[in-house]
């Protein structure tokens, strides 16, 4: 008799090869107009499925995972961070977790450094004021930014992101100093010339720039806090592509607008997509929308992550991205 496929649940519309493969080898249900799944949908879900596979918006909480029926074993997410899981909770019923590491790296990277060079450059003002019509032609005191060459960047979270970030960034002449929970193998340090600081406050007044790369977790939950933020320089900016939760950005929008620090970059917030307010009032920021691995490859080398861990799971043996414990669980590892 043919094994029963898994009822497989996909919370959103992941690209079409992803979802055709996943239709081949599972018994997938999928999300096919792309509508975030409320509560209730997201409790039939756990209800029936064997493998939920959630995205970073989804919010599966000990409450929700309280709801799962007795076939669900697994959650394969469709991200890398899974702050956005009940982790205890998920071990507790006796359900994995598998994440899509490795595969984001080089796009979160990119991004991280394309705002490091965007907000001192002024690269997104420069661009709205041609698009409106208000352009005049190069003089020499026009669009003036700061030069990135020669600068300090400090990496906050040396993990597998943080190491891409430093390793574009010494291309861009900026040295590398970077705060971890643990200092980086010395072949590392020694590769990217970094400098590693234990505390992260040192670290702060000491650099130019600022590149959150650790994961959310409560330890790293307002990292970059009013007193850290305090310590940096009147000119320093701050480039944020890992989580929203990681800077408190009621403390963070006050010294850009009091011009205690020069800029921001930030691709992630609290509360998305309902950002701060206060963020779209001030002029030293260039704000994305959580873009930063949105690459059609990223996205398709993390749906064949989840296909294989679900495939794996399924077949008896332990899945390769198996979350063993949740700060490890991002590519931009604060570990
Ligand atoms: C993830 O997968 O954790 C990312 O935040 C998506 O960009």
């Amino acid at each position: 008799m043919a094994k029963r496929k898994p009822l497989v649940i996909l919370t959103r519309k992941l690209p079409n090869e992803i979802e055709t493969r996943m239709k081949e080898l599972f018994d997938a249900e999928l999300n096919r107009d792309d509508h975030a799944m409320d509560r209730a949908q997201l409790e039939d879900a756990v209800k029936r499925a064997d493998c939920l596979v959630p995205t970073v918006t989804d919010e599966i909480d000990k409450d929700l995972l309280a709801k799962a029926g007795p076939k669900l074993k697994l959650i394969a997410s469709f991200s890398n961070g899974i702050d956005h899981i009940d982790f205890a909770a998920a071990k507790a019923r006796g359900i994995t977790v598998t994440n899509t590491p490795g595969v984001l790296t080089e796009d979160t990277a990119d991004t991280t450094m394309a705002l490091i060079l965007a907000v001192p450059r002024r690269l997104l003002e420069g661009a709205e004021l041609l698009a409106a019509g208000k352009w005049q032609g190069w003089r020499p005191t026009f669009m003036l930014g700061r030069r990135v060459w020669g600068k300090r960047l400090g990496i906050i979270g040396m993990g597998r992101i943080g190491t891409a970030v430093a390793r574009r960034a010494r291309g861009f002449g900026l040295s590398i100093h970077y705060h971890n929970r643990r200092r980086v193998p010395g072949d590392v340090e020694e590769e990217l010339e970094a400098t590693y600081w234990e505390r992260p406050g040192d670290m702060l007044a000491h650099v130019d720039i600022v590149s959150i790369n650790c994961p959310a977790t409560p330890e790293t939950r307002h990292l970059l806090n009013a007193g850290r933020i305090a310590q940096m320089k009147p000119t320093a900016i701050v480039v944020n592509t890992s989580r929203g939760e990681v800077i408190d950005e009621a403390a963070l929008i006050a010294a850009l607008r009091e011009r205690r620090i020069a800029g921001a970059g930030l691709d992630v917030y609290q509360n998305e997509p309902n950002i701060n307010p206060d963020f779209l009032k001030l002029d030293n920021v260039v704000l994305l929308p959580h873009m930063g691995s949105a690459t059609i490859e990223g996205r398709c080398d993390m749906g064949d992550r989840v296909i294989i861990n679900v495939r794996t799971f399924f077949d008896g043996h332990n899945p390769p991205d198996k979350v063993l414990e949740p700060s490890a669980a991002s590519d931009s590892v604060y570990a």
